[in-house]
């Protein structure tokens, strides 16, 4: 052995065989020049040997002795106990030490019978010039890595920020203020307005300015996900839970949520039989996969949404109340359109500035007569509705000018069904009446969903499929 790769103080032999450790260190003596520390561990990851180049790079205090010591307690982040669990070498690897990376190798140690003594790990500095392609690589990619990443997280942050909020009422401003505020608690948060007012906006947005921003925002919505299925959309399934299900597990919104928000759109269409489910995972902060018999703690904020009168559902006792006072412990109301219709103005121009138009072509304008015609209606879609109004007038438009007269022609007509003309074929006759029949039963129910589909007795799910398919979601 020489001096360079001298395990210093007295060896720690495991009963099993620290020797073979000690052994394969000295043939890797051979190649000293090219790493610059090594360690070697028993086969159940503690310490056997340490170099002195090594110890030199850790700091280690001349009279230290770390052999019998688990490995993670000298480097935390060190996968040697990895390669003895595995027996697998990782021939190529990096590790950071301080602020300087580190090429590592790590490989197991047999005996002559094959069995597992230990494992032994080299260290290369950044120094060495053969190993400088592969630092300056890594490097570059993780430089990219976290530009890719602040790119991404602004642009999340611009797009769901509540300054795309759009409104300058008074009772904007106020809700603004109220949503600031709740962002900076970590309680649970219901968002009651009707539909199109922009409560999932507002979810974002209170994501965002929480201390969870760098978390992840999951949503699911209610009444999209056919029922039987929400429960395993939240919680999760075990492997192989089901019969013909998913030999893998997979993650429940809950844990997918985790260290973030999980926000649950159309909270009013969760079923009775959920809304025990949920109570019980809200007050204990853990969970239990379908078909597992383990529990996981999970950390998330809910944050709720609802278009539905809920007072009804709990008068109903279609929703329970004590789940109702967990969720609603802040609780915002998003004022509808027509409550602001000052903000038409602000509102007209900012949803305009998305409406795409021709290359070449100046930024819409929209008369001020023309908005004088929006605010003569009183919005059952609100903002969602304004925004499809604006798209279709510019559609329409021969050029960036908005009148009044183009803004009567695409503004909604409700009650009235329009002609079939001849010759459209009975498929679109069909479809046009089927249209019409959802645009009317949801200004029936007040934009409601589940109440409009109802009202035309198809299921939840049936009815967001046709609102995709006619574009009126
Ligand atoms: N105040 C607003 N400023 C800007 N855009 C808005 C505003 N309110 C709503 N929108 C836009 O209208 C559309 C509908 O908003 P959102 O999906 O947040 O509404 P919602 O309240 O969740 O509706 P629903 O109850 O139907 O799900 C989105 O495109 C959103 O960006
Ligand atoms: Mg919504």
């Amino acid at each position: 052995m020489t001096d360079k790769v001298t395990p210093i103080g007295t060896a720690y032999r495991h009963p099993s065989g620290a020797a073979s450790v000690e052994e394969a260190l000295n043939a890797f003596s051979l190649f000293r020049e090219y790493f610059q520390g090594a360690i070697g561990v028993d086969a159940e990851a503690r310490i056997t040997w340490i170099d002195a180049r090594y110890r030199k790079l850790l700091k280690l205090p001349d009279d230290f002795d770390p052999n019998g010591l688990p490995v993670e307690e000298l480097i935390p982040h060190s996968l040697m106990r990895q390669v003895v669990e595995t027996g697998r070498p990782m021939l190529l690897d990096i590790m950071d030490f301080d602020d300087r990376q580190f090429v590592v190798c790590r490989f197991p140690i047999r005996d002559d019978d094959g069995a597992l003594q230990g494992a032994a790990g080299f260290v290369f500095y950044d120094n060495v010039d053969h190993l400088q392609p592969i630092l300056k690589k890594f490097e570059t990619l993780k430089t990219q890595l976290n530009r890719a990443r602040a790119a991404l997280r602004r642009e999340r942050q611009t797009k769901y920020s509540l300054a795309n909020f759009i409104g300058a009422s008074e009772v904007v401003k106020d809700l603004k203020a109220q949503v600031r505020r709740f962002a900076l608690r970590d309680g649970p948060a219901l968002i009651l307005g009707e539909t199109g007012t922009g409560k999932e906006l507002l979810a974002h947005a209170i994501h965002q300015s929480s201390d969870r921003a760098e978390g992840p925002f999951v949503a699911v919505n209610m009444a999209a996900v056919p029922e039987s299925l929400l429960e395993s959309e939240f919680f999760g399934t075990a492997p192989g839970a089901f019969t013909g299900a998913e030999k893998k597990a997979r993650k429940g919104k809950f844990e997918l949520a985790h260290g973030g928000t999980l926000f649950l759109d159309e909270i009013g269409d969760m079923p009775l039989a959920l809304q025990a489910k949920f109570l019980r995972v809200l007050q204990e902060g853990e969970i239990e996969p379908l078909g597992s018999n383990s529990i996981k703690k999970i950390d998330v904020r809910v944050i709720s949404a609802t278009s539905q009168d809920l007072d009804e559902r709990l008068q109903n006792k279609t929703f329970r109340a004590d789940l109702y006072y967990r969720l609603a412990v802040l609780t915002v109301n998003v004022p509808p359109l027509r409550d602001r219709l000052d903000d038409m103005p602000v509102l007209a121009e900012r949803l305009l500035e998305a409406v795409p138009r021709m290359v070449d072509m100046p930024a819409w304008e929209i008369a001020a007569d023309a908005i004088a015609v929006l605010q003569d209606h009183d919005w059952p879609g609100n903002v969602r509705e304004l925004g499809n109004v604006l798209e279709r007038a510019a559609a329409m438009a021969r050029n960036e000018h908005l009148d009044a007269d183009l803004i009567a022609r695409v503004m909604p007509k409700r009650g009235r069904a329009a002609p079939v003309l001849p010759g459209s074929g009975l498929a679109d006759a069909v479809a046009g009446a089927e249209k019409r029949a959802i645009v009317e039963a949801l200004a029936a129910a007040n934009g409601q969903k589940s109440a409009a589909a109802e009202s035309l007795g198809v299921s939840r799910s049936q009815f967001y499929e046709k609102l995709k398919r006619y574009d009126l979601g």
